[in-house]
């Protein structure tokens, strides 16, 4: 029977029969879907000022990239290209508001970004923006000292390079 299941990571919640591979919204590992009654309100994270710039810098890299595949959806070449980006441009909206919740801030104003023309090139920008990420997620988690603000970083990190998978299969 269907019955709801809470994302550890971003806070949303999915009905169903079976636990998702993933989570819908933000694409983290099934495991993160815990059923709705063990569900764990982090709420507003305490960190420190290190960990806070931490937190601010990443939230400008999923701004920046949801913006960035809300152009690529906007002018894809297909509709097959099109849902990617779509799907894309949601996963990396839910990881912006994420970090907004734990700095406890207003969701930033969107940046302008612009994107190529082709969709080959667009991957390729893509790949290069997935693995600044990767790379700032995996470096911060190392450094910061909050636990969760640590934890979320390594789930960001998983979902990233998933996204980097992506975008090394159509670029
Ligand atoms: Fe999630
Ligand atoms: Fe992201």
């Amino acid at each position: 029977m269907m019955k709801p299941m809470r994302c550890q990571v971003c806070g949303e919640v999915y009905l169903g029969d079976e636990v998702p591979d993933r989570c819908p919204f933000c694409g983290a590992a099934g495991k993160q879907m815990v059923s709705a009654a063990e569900w764990i309100d982090y709420g507003k994270v305490d960190m420190n000022d290190f960990d806070m710039e931490q937190c601010r810098t990443a939230l400008g890299f999923e701004i920046s990239n949801a913006t960035f595949y809300k152009c690529c959806a906007g002018k894809a070449e297909n509709i097959f290209n099109q849902a990617i980006f779509k799907r894309l441009t949601k996963q990396e909206m839910e990881h912006a508001e994420l970090l907004a919740n734990m700095m406890g801030v207003d969701m930033p104003d969107f940046t302008e970004e612009s994107c190529p023309d082709t969709d080959k090139e667009k991957y390729e920008e893509a790949h290069l923006r997935e693995h600044r990420a990767i790379k700032f997620y995996l470096e911060s988690a190392a450094k910061c000292e909050n636990p969760r603000v640590k934890e979320i970083f390594r789930a960001l990190s998983e979902i990233e390079t998933e996204h980097l998978q992506i975008s090394n299969v159509y670029r």
